[in-house]
């Protein structure tokens, strides 16, 4: 019997026990222990299709926002695909060009890039730098005229948009630290046109994380082609149009647009105002990933309390930093079906912190050597893990049908020491 879970087609319960593609999680766990990280090839796969299927006969790149899931095997997996990255440091550079990705497919993010980051990505040859504000304008331009270099630019814009999502992840409000705000972005492109080591290339906005209504995006296309049709008139021409990443995914019963029908729907709004035929870009990072991975756990202690019964298990908030964060909702579900009746936990960590917590009040019948896994754990889990409480970082498997690859050791105690010194 198969029994399929939300979120991933890849995951399903077959005969009672836990399957990730054709693979059996008990037996991924007994062979490379937990906490461990276990991703489908399949999932990321169909996931990145249905953005492929979505822009199909038009001139589009998806850059995987890399933050997401940064593990180079992944990147890899995204590489062979076809796809772009979108990069928001150095070193997530150099992960890219690790994983045989290359620097031309590469557009970089973020408000704090450093001198060195700017030089290094120049000299890389990356396609496009997505500045952030005025003053990065300034630096860059310093840098590329330094280095005899011209630096591809397009700017952040912030179009005021509310994405109705976790307010650490809006990011297209007014009073946040990203972007140039709308009304000052003629201005600032008509700036960036005047700089010599600059060449204007594009525009680009993101909204936010873990979108689940298509309302947010329609709005923020309307802002950015109000402004692209404000700059172009001003002579500055605008080679590509960028909307970001943000399209949520399914943690407990959300329900996002596929990333196909969303671009069935923006690409509508984009022929209607005359802009279908621009080249276009995306960066999408949690929709990629995100349900394409699990972490796996066991169950160490149970402790029955007058208020609450907890569930010890050996991940942490350093290996699924979320629900700590940003009070984020995992699933967390048995490796094998267990009969009998269950009892309402709250599932948490060996971290001295009462915000180690990893799901609250969930019914599970559960005894102590159980394995759990907790679900949608592809994206912003690893790529956020700590070593607090001096923890190694998880390992992490790739499943791709019947064949379980271990793309991460899981990190010892000397990795983690490395580099460090006593003084005298
Ligand atoms: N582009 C830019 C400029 C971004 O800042 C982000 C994410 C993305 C693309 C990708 O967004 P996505 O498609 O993954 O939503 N750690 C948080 C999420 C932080 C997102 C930061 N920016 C979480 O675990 O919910």
């Amino acid at each position: 019997m198969t029994s399929t879970l939300p979120g991933s087609p890849f995951l399903a319960y077959r005969d009672g026990a836990l399957h990730l593609e054709d693979v059996r999680l008990q037996d991924v766990a007994a062979q490379h222990g937990t906490p461990l990280f276990v991703y489908s090839k399949a999932a990321m796969l169909s996931a990145l299709a249905a953005y492929q299927r979505g822009f199909q006969g038009r001139r589009a790149k998806v850059h995987y926002a890399m933050k997401a899931n940064s593990s180079l095997a992944v990147l890899q997996v995204f590489a062979n695909a076809g796809c772009g990255f979108d990069i928001v440091s150095g070193g997530e550079l150099e992960r890219v060009l690790a994983a045989g990705g290359q620097a031309k497919d590469v557009i970089f993010s973020g408000v704090g890039k450093t001198r060195a980051e700017m030089r290094q990505a120049l000299t890389a040859g990356i396609s496009c730098f997505n500045v952030e504000s005025e003053a990065e304008l300034d630096v860059l331009n310093e840098v590329a005229v330094a280095c005899g270099k011209t630096a591809p630019v397009s700017l952040r814009v912030n179009p005021n948009v509310d994405p109705k999502t976790h307010p650490y992840i809006s990011t297209g409000l007014k009073g946040n630290k990203f972007g140039v705000a709308h009304e000052r972005t003629l201005q600032a492109y008509q700036h960036a046109a005047s700089l010599p080591g600059l060449k204007v290339v594009g525009i680009d906005c993101h909204i936010g994380s873990q979108i689940t209504t298509i309302e947010p995006y329609v709005d923020a296309v309307d802002k950015v082609l109000d402004l692209v049709v404000q700059i172009e008139a001003a002579g500055i021409p605008i080679h590509h149009l960028d909307f970001g990443g943000g399209l949520g995914i399914d943690y407990n019963g959300d329900t996002p647009p596929a990333a196909d029908a969303l671009w069935a729907r923006l690409l509508a709004r984009l022929d209607e105002r005359g802009f279908g035929d621009r080249q276009l870009m995306i960066e999408p990072g949690r929709s990629l990933v995100g349900n394409a991975g699990v972490c796996l756990a066991e169950v160490q202690f149970l402790k029955p309390g007058e208020t609450k019964n907890f569930c010890i298990i050996d991940a942490a908030m350093n290996d699924l930093p979320r629900p700590a964060m940003y009070e984020a909702f995992h699933q967390i579900v048995p490796l094998s079906v267990r009969t009998g009746a269950g009892a309402v936990y709250d599932v948490v960590g060996p971290v001295c912190e009462s915000g180690d917590w990893i799901g609250r009040d969930r019914s599970l019948s559960v005894q102590a050597g159980d394995l759990l896994a907790v679900l949608s754990a592809g994206a912003y889990c690893m790529s956020m893990a700590s070593n607090y409480n001096t923890r190694g970082r998880a390992a992490e498997v790739l499943v791709d049908g019947a064949t379980v690859h271990l793309i991460r050791q899981r990190e010892t105690v000397q990795d983690q020491m490395r580099g460090e010194q006593l003084v005298g």
